[in-house]
């Protein structure tokens, strides 16, 4: 059988100590899936969570890690069309539910979780789309059109809030962002934000009312951190989404959500209905065909530094991390 390199891991623990790079058998396509030569494989922080036991998963052998990444299909199995072999496509999900992720030369997924990339698109966006890019739009489309609408989105140059940012403004948004520094500022803007506002300033909630005195849909990163804020920026019909959470917990001011008459959704990728996630690879392919989304900045490591990627990640100094792949 055709061997491949992989990053393995069969422990969870400290990136250097639990990730090994080994040669395994390439794994073959069965009825309904592709094969994917991978070229670039993007990291997110579940993946470098997972692997360190933050977050629980069952290591029953070898597992290779990440969900996303980009590549070209070179072999299709059982009921999969033939014409699809050459086919350039993102990838998202790839490590859920079995042991073989994007962090190998090779890896197989279901053909609808191999998604056509325009040649528009660089490798960089995406390796860079399947869990950002799909958790953004169901927190800013999941509960219908903003078309519009006023779109705040809180942590607006991290991975999540960058494609929010671009896929709020795609679909007709008035889009604000936050963010905590000159740097990601610039991010902001360059994705589309009409308006940023530094989340450390104390007058951050009255530098937010005085560009919008309420907001319809809030994208929430620290909602421990920004939900007296949130709250001081709702309405009767106002959404508050959050998809992140650091471990803290939040004491509900009741009162005050009921003056407010907010609505608070909570949203993981893994756990939303197969349509949901079908949904958004419609909408953020149709965003990808009309150019409006772009890559944040991307930091480049070989395979055989998976476990310096890790840490890159872990370190938490934004833009994205992914593993090249390429020649
Ligand atoms: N629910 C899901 O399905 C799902 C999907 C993807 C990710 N996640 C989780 O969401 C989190 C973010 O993921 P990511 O990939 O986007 O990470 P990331 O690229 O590291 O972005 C995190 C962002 O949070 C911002 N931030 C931190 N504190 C903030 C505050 N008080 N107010 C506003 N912004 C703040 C940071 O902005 P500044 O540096 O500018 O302050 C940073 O850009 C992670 O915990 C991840 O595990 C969940």
């Amino acid at each position: 059988m055709t061997q491949m390199r992989a990053v393995l891991y069969d422990r969870t623990g400290p990136a250097p100590e639990v990730l090994t790079v080994a040669e395994v058998d390439r794994p073959e396509p069965g009825p309904g899936e592709v094969r994917v030569r991978v070229a670039l494989s993007g990291i997110n922080p579940v993946d470098v969570k997972v692997r360190g036991g933050a977050i629980p998963r069952r290591v029953d052998g070898p597992l290779v890690p990440h969900d996303d990444g980009v590549g070209v299909i070179d072999a299709v199995g059982a009921g999969v069309d033939e014409g699809r072999v050459g086919q350039r496509v993102w990838l998202w999900l790839a490590a859920v539910g079995g042991r073989w992720g994007t962090a190998a030369e090779w890896v197989v997924v279901p053909a609808a979780q191999a998604v056509p990339l325009p040649d528009t698109a660089s490798d960089e966006l995406g390796a860079c789309l399947g869990v950002p890019a799909l958790t953004a739009h169901q927190c800013v489309l999941g509960d219908g059109p903003v078309s519009g609408r006023t779109v705040l989105v809180q942590g607006g140059a991290g991975a999540v809030g960058h494609f929010a940012v671009q896929l709020a403004r795609w679909s007709g948004a008035r889009v604000l962002a936050t963010v905590g520094s000159a740097a990601n500022a610039v991010l902001a803007r360059q994705a589309g934000a009409h308006a940023v506002v530094d989340h450390r300033d104390t007058d951050a909630t009255a530098q937010l009312q005085a560009i919008a005195p309420v907001v319809d849909r809030i994208v929430e990163v620290a909602l421990v951190d920004n939900f007296a804020r949130d709250l001081a920026l709702s309405r009767p019909g106002t959404t508050i989404v959050t998809y992140a959470s650091d471990g803290r917990d939040l004491q509900l001011p009741l009162r005050a959500c009921m003056n407010a008459c907010v609505t608070l959704r909570f949203m993981l990728l893994y756990a939303i209905p197969e349509q949901a996630r079908l949904d958004a690879v419609r909408d953020v392919s149709a965003a990808l065909a009309d150019r409006a989304l772009a890559p944040l900045p991307v930091r480049h490591y070989s395979l055989d530094d998976a476990a310096a990627a890790h840490e890159d990640v872990e370190a938490g100094r934004g833009g994205k991390v992914v593993l090249d792949l390429r020649g």
